[in-house]
């Protein structure tokens, strides 16, 4: 029998990109979500590569690692709905977070693809954000419901998602970009505003010297899409097709992949450790 996906089922995932004012981003706040330390996480290879491009085009950065903060769970009470109107009950580093992201005219959602889905770290500090919205349900412009956002917290905040992942095929994304575009979709003009989405499957290989002119290609198009998000407010699809082709062979990926693994599992070394051995010689 045929496998029907059931007409409740098929979600439409509506990618809308913002245009932002050419030349208009001044600060770009970069969260960035693994729990790799600099060196070691490629999303950090890619995030950095982005934020060079924008300071390339005279914004000014800032990157703040989630590994680094105190961000405590939700715990769905509501309190900051009810009795502590726009306040939640943790005190950790969160409203802080929401300060800077706040103070910055492009805000970048930096994560590694964990289990086909944005990183949790980064999950967490989305879910605290609720604070910026009020619990009453107002129908937005499509006739969905939605949430108003609350007085006080910014209304209208530009974002970018980097998304990397160790399989090579960009379609790994699929609900990892759709989570983004449901927040964003949720608000309408309000809330998150997506400009630009930049995903790199392969992201292992990134930093590795035997895949330099791979490598350096994917660096030089990641830099070249910050920079023009800022000088024209857009990054042109081309662009983000080129970051996220892999032009290498699939099977001598497996090949390099599975070997690396199995000299892993025979010298008991973590990934981390093989690659820093391999960049030392
Ligand atoms: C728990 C876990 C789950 C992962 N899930 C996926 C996945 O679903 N698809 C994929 O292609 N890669 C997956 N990866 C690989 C990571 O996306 C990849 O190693 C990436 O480079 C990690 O980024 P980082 O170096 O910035 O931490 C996973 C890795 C871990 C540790």
């Amino acid at each position: 029998m045929e496998n029907q996906i059931p007409k409740a089922l098929q979600f439409s995932h509506k990618q809308r990109y913002v245009r932002l004012e050419p030349a208009s981003v001044k600060k770009v706040l970069v969260l960035q979500g693994s729990p790799r330390k600099e060196g070691t996480s490629k999303t950090d290879i890619v995030a950095g590569a982005f934020a060079a491009g924008c300071r390339r085009a005279g914004a000014e950065t800032e990157t703040i690692y989630l590994r680094e903060k105190k961000i405590k769970q939700c715990q769905g009470c509501f309190h900051c709905w009810t009795k502590s109107p726009g306040k939640c009950i943790h005190d950790d580093d969160v409203a802080d977070i929401m300060k800077a992201a706040e103070g910055a005219d492009l805000v970048v959602y930096a994560s590694p693809l964990y289990h086909f889905g944005i990183i949790s770290l980064m999950k967490r500090y989305i879910e605290r954000t609720l604070p910026g919205i009020e619990p009453f349900l107002i129908k937005r412009d499509d006739g969905k419901t939605t949430h108003p956002p609350r007085k006080g917290f910014k209304y209208i905040q530009n974002a970018a998602i980097i998304g990397v992942c160790g399989f090579p095929e960009v379609e790994h994304f699929g609900a990892f970009s759709a989570n983004f575009h449901y927040i964003a979709n949720a608000g309408g003009e309000f809330g998150m505003n997506i400009a630009a989405e930049i995903y790199r499957p392969l992201s292992e290989i990134l930093g590795n010297p035997f895949y330099r002119e791979e490598n350096d290609r994917v660096i030089g198009a990641v830099e070249k899409a910050g920079c023009d998000l800022i000088v024209n407010g857009y990054v042109a699809p081309s662009l983000i097709d080129e970051i996220a082709e892999v032009r290498l062979d699939k099977e001598a990926i497996y090949e390099m992949a599975n070997k690396s693994w199995q000299i892993c599992i025979d010298k008991c070394m973590t990934m981390s450790e093989f690659q820093e051995e391999l960049a030392e010689t």
